[in-house]
């Protein structure tokens, strides 16, 4: 944008993004997915891109354009995310807000499957999907920042400092995402920022007030020596 003539703070930095949800197929008509429409990690890409960054986002399958200034890499399932993260290491930040499906099905079925006269309704055989965030948080090649997200309906705080130590993050946006706050698909968010020195209440605000003031603090964390 050739108005935008604000410090460019996260110039020469790369950060690997993933966002959207991801569908895990039952078959070749059908799938598993859930309700993330990749609002809020859309929008912290193409908020970081604004102050700079060569953002690489992989992107599970949403309706919403791919933001501004953006490189990004269309997947559907959480093993395509993983696969596509993978490639893109090193990097100087990962943020990783995808709502990662938990676990895929056992057997995908190469034909559509078919309803017989007298046949049970057919069970779903579920496996658990790889932590992308773990892997990267836990890598040799792992970014000198690492942000997570974490989507809980309960017990906020205690479950989001479980997933900062569990997943090698430096960082937890947890947000609640219980039916009524309207926060997944919606466009306003309420964020506490997890890190290992104490909690970062955020009020209400839209998601993208939420990109704006989460990649300023990248930016900020970045630029010191020791994050
Ligand atoms: N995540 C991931 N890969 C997965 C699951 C989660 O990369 N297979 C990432 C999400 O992108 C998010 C963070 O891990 O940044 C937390 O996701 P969340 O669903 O809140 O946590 P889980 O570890 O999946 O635990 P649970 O859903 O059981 O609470
Ligand atoms: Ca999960």
């Amino acid at each position: 944008n050739l108005l935008d003539h604000r410090p460019k703070p996260l110039a020469g930095k790369t950060i690997v993004m993933t966002s959207g949800p991801t569908h895990e197929a039952i078959d070749p008509v059908r799938y598993i997915a859930n309700r993330s429409s990749g609002k809020q990690g859309h929008a912290i890409a193409a908020a970081l891109v604004r102050l700079g960054a060569t953002v690489r986002l992989v992107s599970g399958p949403v309706t919403i354009p791919d933001p501004e200034g953006v490189d990004v890499i269309h997947v559907e399932s959480a093993c395509e995310m993983r696969d596509a993260v993978e490639q893109l290491l090193p990097a100087d930040a990962a943020v990783m807000v995808a709502a990662v499906a938990d676990w895929r099905t056992a057997n995908e079925a190469g034909e559509k499957i078919k309803k017989q006269p007298g046949k049970k309704a057919p069970a779903l055989q579920m496996v658990e999907n790889p932590d992308i965030l773990a892997g990267v948080g836990h890598s040799t090649l792992r970014p000198r920042l690492v942000v997570g997200f974490a989507a809980e309906t309960q017990d906020l705080l205690a479950n989001a400092r479980k997933k900062l130590d569990k997943k090698g993050a430096d960082w937890i946006v947890a947000n609640d995402v219980s039916h009524a706050t309207g926060v997944m698909g919606g466009d306003r968010n309420a964020v506490r920022i997890v890190t290992r020195s104490g909690v970062e209440e955020w009020p209400d605000m839209s998601k993208d007030e939420v990109a704006e003031r989460l990649a300023s603090k990248i930016a900020e964390a970045l630029q010191t020596v020791d994050v």
